[in-house]
């Protein structure tokens, strides 16, 4: 395991298309541990493959109930809106109110190449959501509402 470093918000890395994962082995069992490491040091609730400098479609979430892996994750189904605030370990001390489906259904491979389906609501769909856009090469501040910094704020 290794604690990999952040790309942050700028890098070309952050904007590009993330590539399916062909092959589920254990380079990416490997990369998996080291993302989940990464995020649970930054203390991130989630964290994708591209924020690691790898374009691949991986991502890891944690929202306090238990590690969940995503490869080649979809969302089949959305349901509802819902405004709320988000960060990004990409995007340092900047929180920003989005707009995200309330409920979402994703279809994923998970690290023993198995095909899952999960549906979920409250922070770990919005998570879900925030991760599948970074695989999409978009970040949470390019769609956001409004943003402000997160460390004034909390002084509130
Ligand atoms: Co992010």
């Amino acid at each position: 395991m290794a604690i990999m470093e952040i790309v942050k918000a700028g890098s070309p890395l952050l904007k590009e298309k993330s590539a399916p994962i062909t092959k589920i082995d254990k380079n990416v069992r490997q990369l998996l541990d080291d993302m989940a490491e990464t995020m649970y040091k930054y203390e991130g609730v989630g964290i994708a493959a591209p924020q690691v400098g790898k374009s691949l479609c991986a991502v890891v979430i944690d929202v306090g109930k238990g590690r969940k892996e995503m490869i080649n994750p979809i969302i089949v189904e959305r349901e509802g809106n819902v405004s709320d605030t988000e960060g990004c370990l990409s995007v340092p001390d900047i929180y920003g109110e989005v707009d995200r489906a309330e409920k979402v259904t994703v279809e994923y491979y998970n690290r023993w190449n198995k095909r899952k389906k999960l549906s979920a609501d409250g922070l770990l769909a919005r998570c879900i959501q925030h991760e599948i856009d970074h695989l999409e090469g978009r970040l949470f501040i390019d769609i956001a509402k409004s943003v402000h910094k997160g460390r004034e704020e909390k002084k509130n």
